[in-house]
């Protein structure tokens, strides 16, 4: 079956003082219909330039080197400029940590999800503030016919991030990329924007791509599991496996760090050292620096992104060594 979105092999490149430095390499990731896939990493490590690259919306120094984003049968690199904008939002949406870089501060919330859904629906202006109010409900907007008329600065953090998730809804995509939509929220409106992520899910059958520095988040959401770390697919696995079987030592490490709830106040495990920028990315393995693991081979040779036979994939020479990584891809 063709999934909702493909990513596959794609390397980006950025321009830096000694030349094109690739912030991401040979990234592959797909999403089926009614999925949820977290993309997990530390800060820096190249999932918002993922995002930004399946959405085609990179700035205009990044260079795609090499591989393709599909969305359904669509090969995003043949379309037109005006197919790319019909595309975004009727076929595949996003939303960002920060709702107010997207929403315009100057009109209104209810204007700002029905201009969607003139542009793309051809619905009248009077249909679209109609449709407007019924998606404000259907995202938990309660009063949705006065909030129509709200300026985002009117709007709580939680109610800016509602409607930008109203935005992404109206016109139903088959993908909603999600890049740290809750980051910015307190816990209770986190567990509430997770729920209606997932609701919304359930309701369409769209296919979700969650982006979060935090392991934790992905926990009750994600069906599968991508870890990134500097630019690199390190670990894919299903959800449960994952957190019960984690492979790769960064992995491992991430769990580590998860708050557990209920726990007593304890000191977070943090992972030692910070992830590099492009331009330094060490040599062999990326991770070897910060790894507990490390041999004298991870020093030298960058390990290959290994598929096993239950289709888990690790980037690690060790995972290898020991023999849980059977099968090359
Ligand atoms: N427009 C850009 N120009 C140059 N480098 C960039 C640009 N956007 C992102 N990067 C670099 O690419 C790397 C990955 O960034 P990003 O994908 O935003 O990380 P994440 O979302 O995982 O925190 C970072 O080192 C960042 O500095
Ligand atoms: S390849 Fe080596 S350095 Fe890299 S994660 Fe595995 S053990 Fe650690
Ligand atoms: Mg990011």
């Amino acid at each position: 079956m063709t999934s909702a979105l493909a990513i596959d092999a794609l390397t980006v490149s950025f321009p830096g003082p000694y030349g094109r430095v690739r912030v991401i390499e040979d990234v592959s990731l797909s999403i089926g219909r009614g999925e949820i896939v977290g993309l997990v990493g530390e800060s820096g490590s190249g999932k918002s330039v993922t995002a930004l690259a399946a959405m085609r919306l990179l700035s205009t120094t990044a260079r795609v080197d090499a591989g393709s984003v599909h969305v359904g049968e669509r090969n995003l690199a043949t379309l037109s400029k005006t197919e790319l904008l019909r595309l975004r939002g009727s076929e595949i949406a996003m939303i960002f940590q920060e709702p107010m870089t997207s929403l315009n501060p100057l009109f209104r919330a209810g204007f700002q999800i029905g201009e969607t859904l003139e542009a793309h629906l051809g619905l009248s202006r009077a249909q679209a503030r109609g449709r407007a109010i019924e998606l404000m409900r259907a995202v938990g907007i309660t009063d949705p016919e006065r909030r129509v008329d709200d300026y985002p600065h009117q709007l709580s953090g939680g109610m800016r991030q509602r409607v930008m998730i109203a935005m992404a809804m109206a016109c139903g995509p088959r993908v909603l990329i999600a890049d740290e939509p809750t980051t910015a929220l307190d816990v209770t409106i986190q567990a509430q924007i997770l729920a209606l992520v997932r609701r919304l899910r359930d309701d369409t059958g769209m296919g979700v791509l969650l982006i979060t520095h935090d392991l934790g988040v992905v926990a009750g959401m994600a069906n599968r599991v991508v870890v990134m770390y500097a630019g690199l697919v390190m670990e894919e696995a299903p959800v449960r496996t994952l957190f019960a079987a984690p492979l790769h030592p960064y992995t491992r490490l991430l769990l580590k760090s998860i708050p557990r709830i209920g726990a007593k106040a304890q000191r977070l495990h943090q992972i030692a050292g910070t992830t590099p920028p492009p331009s330094r990315f060490p040599v062999g393995c990326r991770f070897h620096p910060r790894c507990p693991d490390a041999i004298d081979q991870c020093r030298t040779e960058l390990p290959p992104l290994e598929t096993q036979a239950d289709g888990r994939r690790v980037r690690c020479w060790r995972a290898r060594e020991t023999g849980l990584v059977s099968m090359r891809p």
